[in-house]
């Protein structure tokens, strides 16, 4: 057997919230004006109240909402997957698994946080989000959700991706979503996450019916995400794994890092491992300090790795991993030595990604494939020592709309 499904009454009916678990408080966030802790009614023009309040929630367990729940089972729970091909192509004594996200309707893990940030915005009374997007796929994810709630959507794609994946705007036009390249201001800007979260948040703060929506970072959006592990460990018990020895996921802000690695925080023999590009190495050579999450400064500060709120990242085809902070949650883990940081150039991740597609079938989003060469390093190491490891990592997304750095790496044009 090489595939474990679980039923659809086995989805999760509640989410794991890592807070309460942390030994250490976290640092709080800090208003960016007044440079003290900020309060709900700080964060109120930019969130409902049911995400503010999962923000900073003692609970270690939230449930999730029926509605949410009915929509999350379109898709979820999503396939564990040995990769017995891939195990055999490298001659490795390790057992490879990974956790399908590819299989939402955007193709990523993205929709685990969109679709209940539309239900908690929807309960409130607004009626449009704004949001920002890299490679395109939290533009796609947050349209699809809007479009379950009967919300208006605009993203603000960063002008690099909106030009080099233009089927992304196609994929949130057909679910009734609006997308336009960022900077707004600046038509020659190659744009950047940074940038893109200033002109959506400048645009839900200019109106009432309006929000904001975040597609990673923030502590309420790694909480969605922690369906994945916590349906991954129970398929792995399935697998007749007691627990994987090393959970592995790329980092761009963090969402699918947490979402797969945080169900496994308290088993304390289980390595979590993030995984970056070289050319913005947020974890591995960022400094832990108070910064903005956008380029603009009208977010508030967080206390996270960070490369300056002014890092504008070379442009990479992991679009959705240039950003130049990080979760306070994965930097706090980083921080205290819990999780482990590894960066690769994108030469050496698309040289994994290929090797991925020949053996397992599946092309994946370059981002997916960052995690995707960890893995593999990880087996040949085993491979040198003879361990039997067990490697867990999340496959975040699938690379359909990707196809041009595929083309630029086959036909010699991708640089590091
Ligand atoms: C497929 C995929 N994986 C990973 C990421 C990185 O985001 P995060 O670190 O929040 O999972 C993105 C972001 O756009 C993405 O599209």
């Amino acid at each position: 057997m090489t595939r474990w499904n679980l039923p659809p009454d086995r989805i999760p009916s509640a989410w794991y919230n890592v807070l309460p678990r942390f030994e250490t408080p976290m640092d709080p966030a800090l208003h960016p004006g007044t440079r003290q802790p900020i309060g709900p009614d700080d964060l109120a023009p930019l969130f409902p109240m049911g995400l503010i309040l999962q923000e900073v929630s003692p609970d270690p367990w939230i449930d999730i909402p029926g509605e949410v729940l009915d929509i999350l089972r379109l898709w979820r729970p999503t396939p564990l997957v040995r990769a017995t091909r891939l195990e055999a192509a490298l001659g490795t004594p390790a057992r490879i698994y990974f956790k399908d996200e590819s299989v939402s309707p955007a193709g990523s893990h993205k929709p685990n946080t969109a679709v209940p940030q539309a239900f908690y915005n929807k309960q409130e009374g607004i009626t449009r989000l704004t949001t920002e997007t890299g490679a395109g796929q939290w533009g796609t994810a947050l349209s699809f959700a809007c479009a379950q709630f009967d919300l208006e959507c605009l993203v603000y794609m960063v002008r690099t991706s909106f030009d080099s994946k233009p089927y992304r705007k196609v994929m949130m036009q057909a679910w009734g979503g609006q997308c336009v390249p960022s900077p707004v201001d600046d038509p020659s800007h190659p744009g950047s996450l940074g940038s893109a979260i200033t002109d959506a948040v400048r645009d839900a703060v200019s109106r009432d019916d309006t929000h904001y929506a975040l597609g990673s970072v923030l502590n309420h959006v790694l909480l969605h995400q922690t369906v994945i592990g916590l349906e991954a460990r129970e398929q792995l018990e399935m697998a007749g794994e007691r627990l994987p020895d090393v959970v592995i996921a790329p980092c761009g802000g963090g969402s699918n890092l947490g979402g797969v690695a945080l169900p496994f925080y308290e088993d304390r023999s289980v390595r979590l491992l993030a995984v970056e590009p070289s050319s913005c190495p947020t974890l591995t050579e960022g400094r832990f300090e108070y910064d903005f999450g956008d380029t603009g400064e009208m977010t508030p500060l967080l206390p996270m790795y960070t490369l300056g709120h002014d890092f504008i990242p070379p442009t990479i085809h992991a679009g959705g991993l240039r950003y130049h902070g990080d979760a306070p949650i994965v930097s706090k883990l980083v921080k205290d030595g819990r999780m482990e940081a590894v960066a690769y150039p994108q030469s050496k991740v698309f040289d994994a990604a290929l090797l991925f597609a020949r053996t397992e079938g599946k092309v994946p989003a370059p981002e997916a494939a960052h995690g995707i060469r960890a893995a593999i390093d990880e087996a040949l190491a085993a491979k040198e020592t003879g361990e039997e490891k067990v490697i867990l990592f999340n496959y975040c997304g699938h690379g359909h709309l990707d196809l041009q750095a595929y083309d630029d790496y086959l036909n010699g044009r991708l640089v590091d």
